[in-house]
């Protein structure tokens, strides 16, 4: 019979294990053991703890909940989609939301923009669907276009009704919200997760929805996605119902105008919000008219009707460890201060960014110094300022490299035409592939959520493969060595099974996030879109590689010097093109569905002048929801210029010697009419 100290110290280890594969699972970067493997531990630990009473911990599966969040949850297509939202930090982001608003909506007093002011939960958003007044389909964000089906762990928590009798409520809607944990509740079971975020996302991805009942999570609803029948006119309107229907929505919904007194809004809530029974990062300002929503609609993920304001944010001090240079996947070379790790707000931070070259010098930053590190939210926590008291003379001055750290290429400012200054940011002057450290960001780009999105290849794997030589150029990734990656440390049967499916699974993808992936400086989402819908498909694109023919670009709305110029240095580097023409036969780029049914179809316009009561950018939206292409110059793929006040007489004569229409504001309404 074994010893009382050795079975404690074999359940300790297995403790130990349990705790490092539930907290490398939070890592998504790391890929765990099998799900068998895990629940084999778990049942080992539960049957020591039977058979002799004395072992206990607080990280037992019998106290804890089940831990380890399942990866297996069927996925499904929102109808409509997650957005996320902007942030601003000050008066001033909120005058430029304000204006830009005020300016698409052609809205002379921006005072009377009336906003729904809502607390910022720090929680998870979830998607409820209610199908004849029944909660039917639980979805988690995901992506923001497909989420995981968590209806059962959703039909835990008391706050979700789970039949609605109401009169008015729709046929079939999907209310959406925020499931968290409070901070009571967060309060006994703190020394399991870092934060309540975690707490309420482990437990909502149970795959076994007794263990999500194990923690009293809530739901406090905000918003809906799809609707059958809609009905409301303002936002705020809207809450009112969802708590006639019988959710919770939150006590501190406002309804306020006017910056100023969002500002002030602010100041006071940003005050109570320790009082408060739930962890919230900011306010959400929020667009009340549902009509004006509507107009102003969504640029890439988040919609321009609506706002984060963000707390300000929490500070420490440290001392500066050593200053390391960090390459970007655009070349950027950022100085990051490695500091002595400190508790900010409830993150420990040990990296704190210092910016640029300029900064370290205005702020005079050394290496020793004792600083005032700034972190908010999600945001890379700063050097903030030097604490010139705690000098000892011993610190020591940085030099900032004249060749990139990793390529020894020579380090270049870009010279900003518009403000005739060169740029703060230095960068590393080679292209792409070139520099080793801009390769590894580059595949890390090509993998992430907005591109490639292949789960299992975190930023650590990336790392990891690049080390040791199993990837080194994108189409890499669709010729692993899997036999080898099996063997690796921290790899199994299992997670090289899943990491397969996902890079088959991968192969299907959409142009505009193909072209976004290649990482093509200053080719954003918005710009990849816009290319997309100008190729169509991806021979068209691919012809670039040949006949770089770039100019043919300009006319495109959107696509400026500083694009274009950018899209010449890609496709004049031959990495970048053999990239480019290897992954084609690999993949199936998906033809770009053009909307058939607009009344514009095939047809380009171009503006000039001033518009009537319509913005020039609601104007060109309208547009474009119609299926018309807008263009920048008159050339002859120009169909229609459309002249309003004081147009450039210039442009008329072009387009009339091109035989272009040219029509007045009140004839391209009837167009679209
Ligand atoms: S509205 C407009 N309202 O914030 C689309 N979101 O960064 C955004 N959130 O994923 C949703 N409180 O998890 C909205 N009152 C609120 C919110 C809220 C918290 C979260 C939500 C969303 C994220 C967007």
């Amino acid at each position: 019979m074994k010893s009382r100290n050795l079975i404690e110290k074999e359940y300790s280890i297995k403790i130990k294990e349990l705790k490092k594969y539930n907290k490398l699972y939070y890592d998504k970067s790391n890929p765990s053991i099998s799900d068998s493997d895990y629940d084999k531990l778990k049942k080992n630990i539960l049957e020591l703890e039977n058979n002799f009473e004395y072992l206990k911990s607080i990280d037992s599966p019998s106290t804890s909940i089940g831990a380890k969040p399942s990866k297996k949850f069927l996925k499904s297509k929102h109808r409509v989609k997650m957005l996320s939202l902007s942030n601003a930090f000050d008066f001033n982001d909120l005058k430029n939301f304000e204006k830009k608003i005020s300016n698409y909506l052609n809205i002379n007093n921006s005072n009377l923009i009336e906003y729904s002011v809502e607390p910022k939960i720090d929680g998870i958003s979830a998607s409820l669907t209610y199908k004849n007044k029944k909660f039917i389909l639980g979805l988690s964000r995901g992506d923001g276009i497909e989420g995981e089906v968590i209806t059962e762990n959703l039909r835990t928590i008391k706050d979700i009704p789970k039949v609605i009798n109401e009169k008015n409520f729709p046929e079939d809607i999907d209310i959406r919200g925020e499931v968290y944990i409070g901070k009571k509740d967060f309060e006994k079971i703190k020394d399991r997760f870092a934060n309540p975020r975690n707490a309420a996302s482990g437990s909502l991805r149970q795959k076994d929805p007794n263990e999500t009942k194990k923690i009293p999570l809530k739901f406090i609803a905000y918003t809906f996605g799809f609707c059958s029948d809609f009905k409301f006119k303002k936002q705020s309107e809207f809450l009112d119902i969802l708590k006639l229907w019988g959710f919770n929505i939150n006590d501190h919904n406002k309804v306020i105008s006017g910056v100023s007194n969002l500002v002030q809004n602010h100041q006071e809530f940003e005050n109570k919000r320790f009082d408060l029974n739930f962890d919230v990062d900011g306010l959400v300002y929020k667009i009340n008219d549902l009509d004006l929503q509507k107009r102003l609609g969504f640029i890439a993920n988040a919609p321009r009707w609506a706002i984060a304001h963000k707390f300000s944010a929490d500070s420490s001090f440290s001392k500066i460890l050593n200053i390391e240079i960090q390459i970007g996947r655009t070349g950027a070379l950022t100085p990051v201060a490695k500091i002595k790790p400190v508790n900010i707000g409830g993150v420990v931070v040990s990296n704190a960014t210092l910016h640029n070259e300029e900064e370290i010098i205005r702020k005079d930053i050394r290496i020793g110094d004792t600083v005032k590190v700034e972190r908010a939210g999600d945001v890379i926590p700063h050097v903030l300022s030097v604490d010139l008291k705690k000098r000892s003379g011993q610190e020591k001055k940085f030099s900032f490299p004249k060749q990139c750290p990793s390529c020894r290429s020579k380090v270049i400012k870009d010279y900003n035409k518009i403000t005739k200054k060169y740029d703060a940011v230095q960068r590393c002057s080679s292209e792409g592939y070139k520099c080793e450290k801009i390769a590894i960001e580059k595949i890390k780009h090509f993998v992430s959520k907005d591109a490639f999105n292949i789960e299992g290849l975190g930023k650590k794997v990336v790392e990891k493969f690049w080390d040791l030589k199993i990837i080194k150029l994108p189409f890499d990734i669709f010729s692993l060595n899997y036999s080898k990656i099996v063997k690796l440390e921290g790899w199994g049967e299992l997670s090289v099974n899943n990491l397969k499916k996902s890079i088959e699974k991968s192969k299907v993808i959409n142009l505009d996030k193909f072209i976004f992936s290649l990482g093509i400086r200053h080719i954003g989402q918005e710009n990849a879109k816009l290319l997309s819908e100008y190729f169509l498909n991806i021979e068209s694109f691919r012809k670039l590689t040949e006949n770089f023919n770039f100019n043919s670009l300009s006319s495109l709305d959107g696509m400026g010097e500083t694009q274009i110029k950018s899209l010449k240095n890609f496709f004049y580097d031959k990495i970048n093109v053999n990239v480019v023409n290897k992954l084609i036969p690999i993949l199936e780029i998906e033809k770009v569905e053009q909307n058939k049914k607009g009344k514009l179809k095939n047809k380009t316009f171009m503006f000039t002048g001033k518009l009537l009561n319509i913005s020039r950018a609601e104007a060109k939206s309208l547009t474009e929801k119609n299926s018309g292409k807008i263009l920048n110059n008159v050339n002859k793929k120009l169909d229609y210029l459309v002249i309003g006040e004081k147009p450039t007489t210039k442009k008329i004569k072009q387009a009339r010697d091109l035989n272009i229409k040219v029509i007045s504001q009140a004839e391209w309404r009837k167009l679209l009419n």
